[in-house]
């Protein structure tokens, strides 16, 4: 026990330690890293508190539950995504100046992204379409706490989504693979061709794709990995 106790003693000096022997400018990010990351945890527990909503947890690919066995394979984890990252990229959205009628949550998981988006910003639709069925049903059960006649969650494979017409945003938290995202395009470019619709597109690890596809970056945000794209009119 006094070994123990002893050696635990040892490898926190050692922490220290290595701590202050890092230069100043690393200690002062770290610390600022650390600080945003608790004002971003109390943010999102006060959003999810006062609507009553449960987002919580984290689901690895391999354990989410649909029936869409064959974009399983594509899937990245469940996790819902913070009231700032979404922020930055609704905020940005908004500069364009376009009034979009629908939010789009492709992969939306228990729906956080589209009740943020309906807590603070405008559309006349959100729309979530998630592969799961019982993220769907957590989805629904926190649009009762909610409370909005305007929000649905479809369950379906967001690669065979038809968007609806007009001008949409259509928002995503790195929920796919390439392979999902090159078949939404393609059922959905004469949509994006014809309309002013933006891509938000959230932890952005796929948007190499949407330059390939035509779109051109709207905005980009190195440090938190989110962007904007859009399909250029004629
Ligand atoms: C990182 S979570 C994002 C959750 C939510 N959009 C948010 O921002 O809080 C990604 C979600 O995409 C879903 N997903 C993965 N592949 C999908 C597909 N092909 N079609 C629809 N949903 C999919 C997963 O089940 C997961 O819930």
């Amino acid at each position: 026990m006094a070994h123990h106790t002893e050696s635990r003693r040892m490898q926190l000096q050692g922490r220290i330690g290595t701590w202050l022997r890092r230069p100043l400018a690393h200690k002062l990010r770290s610390l600022s890293n650390k600080a945003t990351g608790v004002v971003h945890w109390i943010e999102d527990t006060l959003f999810e508190q006062w609507y009553g909503l449960d987002c919580s947890g984290f689901i690895d690919p391999h354990a989410l539950e649909t029936s869409y066995s064959s974009a399983l394979a594509h899937s990245r984890a469940y996790q819902a995504v913070t009231c700032a990252a979404i922020r930055e990229l609704l905020d940005e959205a908004k500069k364009t100046g376009i009034v979009f009628e629908h939010f789009i949550d492709l992969g939306s998981g228990k729906g956080k992204a589209c009740f943020y988006a309906a807590a603070r910003y405008r559309f006349r639709r959100f729309i979530g379409v998630e592969f799961s069925a019982p993220l769907v049903q957590a989805a629904d059960r926190n649009i009762k706490k909610f409370g909005a006649d305007n929000i649905c969650f479809v369950n379906a494979d967001a690669a065979d989504f038809c968007l609806p017409a007009g001008d949409n945003l259509v928002y995503l938290f790195n929920p796919f693979g390439e392979a999902i995202l090159v078949e939404f395009l393609k059922n959905n470019m004469d949509k994006f061709r014809r309309s002013r619709s933006i891509i938000a597109y959230a932890n952005d690890q796929h948007r190499l794709c949407l330059a390939q596809a035509g779109f051109v970056t709207l905005f980009r945000n190195q440090e938190s990995q989110s962007s904007l794209h859009q399909y250029p009119s004629p």
